[in-house]
């Protein structure tokens, strides 16, 4: 009998024209597994495409609110970002995905597990160190890391087993997607030099003039947005609203050279104007009610929260230790956030929370001043002592 396989299967022609490889090269049955991380693409017509193609079965699986609940807002409240900057949109996505892949696998008594990673990516290290982290006796298979074919060749292959893909020979990007980025690769794009053709862009086409302006408010409870202009809305509807409202300005885009973990550097454009303008805003909200030690602790949390995310360590102590530090640090991070919109930018101009600890009496320099300046004098001279005594001492550190 034939050992059963999980496919972690996209649609796209590697996945595709990997059923048909996988049953050719191996004695095995194939299920491929659609997961639904609100990506565009028409996953009836994927469904299909795998049966077509040979999978014995096929399933799609919505894991938009497990997405949005444990893995967006966790990276939310950690302010992650790799390398300052990417906001790590595809990296979180895989822990699920592997977690999906390895319920299956059990649920069916699979001993196996495939996904259409390259050799080069991040992916695959993501997939495989997150498959063996839950379950080390399945065997992962990686056709496109083991069978190497250009894109041309593949669309041969699939034209001659009669496979029924979806691909134009134009589209020269590859592209990731799902609710909080979309990450863009290759084409000219591979020259760190050239410029971004506009018509990459999807979320963040601009539709507003350059005089263009609007605010908005955006609520939060202990660090996840829950409102948008003072209206309740569900996770999915307010991450969606708003990267169609700062979508219109061409807010969001992020053009950067980054370190893969397996040493080479990539050339990738991130696009999500929610996501950004959501970070932004959480900092912010964060700097009125965090005291000046957690906040600042939390930075050197934050920084290597978002490394084990790009690196693949989602399922590991460390990465569970990180997470209760951040969720426990979000219990005051409640309140509101005011932000103006305009043409390509847009800035926090208002912040404000019940649990705010910013105190009006001590920061104003008006009458209404409570602050008594006497202190000031001896906590200096206390505080100063070390560098005045070295001093005293002839060693001054010019
Ligand atoms: N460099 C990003 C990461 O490693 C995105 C990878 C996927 N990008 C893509 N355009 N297919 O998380």
């Amino acid at each position: 009998m034939s050992e059963k396989l999980i496919l972690a299967y996209s649609g796209g022609l590697d996945t595709t024209v990997a059923i048909k490889w996988l049953k050719e090269n191996y004695d095995v049955d194939v299920t491929a597994v659609l997961i639904d991380l609100g990506q565009p693409d028409n996953l009836q017509d994927a469904y299909m495409r795998a049966l077509d193609t040979g999978a014995s079965k096929a399933f799609i699986i919505d894991a938009k609110d497990q997405f949005i609940k444990d893995y967006i807002f966790p990276s939310l409240k950690a302010n992650a970002r790799y390398e300052k900057k990417y906001i790590l949109a595809t990296a979180i996505a895989r822990p699920l995905i592997a977690k999906i892949l390895v319920d299956f696998a059990e649920k069916e008594n699979a001993s196996m597990i495939a996904h259409g990673c390259t050799a080069k990516g991040n992916d695959q290290v993501r997939f495989d160190v997150g498959i063996r982290s839950l379950n080390p006796d399945i065997k992962i298979i990686a056709p496109m890391r083991i069978w190497k074919l250009s894109r041309e060749e593949e669309i041969e292959y699939a034209l001659k087993n009669n496979i029924r893909i979806n691909v134009t020979k134009k589209s020269i990007y590859s592209i990731d997607e799902n609710l909080w980025g979309r990450s863009i690769e290759c084409g000219n794009l591979e020259d760190p030099w050239s410029e971004p053709l506009e018509e990459i862009y999807k979320w963040s086409k601009i539709t507003k003039n350059e005089k263009d302006e609007e605010d908005i408010e955006i609520g939060f409870e202990k660090g996840e947005p829950v409102s948008l202009n003072g209206e309740m809305m569900s996770s999915p509807d307010l991450i969606l609203k708003l990267n169609s409202i700062a979508g219109s300005y061409g807010i969001g885009r992020t053009d950067m050279v980054e370190n893969r973990l397996i040493g080479i550097k990539s050339r990738e454009i991130y696009e999500a104007p929610a996501a950004e303008i959501l970070l932004e805003s959480h900092r912010q909200l964060e700097s009125l009610v965090l005291d000046r030690e957690l906040l600042h602790y939390k930075y050197l949390i934050e920084d290597k929260f978002s490394e084990m995310v790009y690196y693949g360590l989602w399922f590991t102590p460390l990465m569970k230790c990180l997470m209760k530090f951040v969720e426990e640090s979000q219990e005051y991070v409640t309140g509101a956030v005011r932000l103006k919109i305009q043409y390509k930018n847009f800035s926090v101009t208002g912040r404000k929370s019940e649990y705010s600890i910013y105190d009006y009496s001590l920061a104003t320099y008006d009458k209404n001043d409570l602050f008594d300046p006497k202190f000031s004098e001896s906590f200096i001279k206390i505080w100063g002592y070390p560098y005045e005594i070295l001093a005293k001492k002839g060693r001054k550190n010019e």
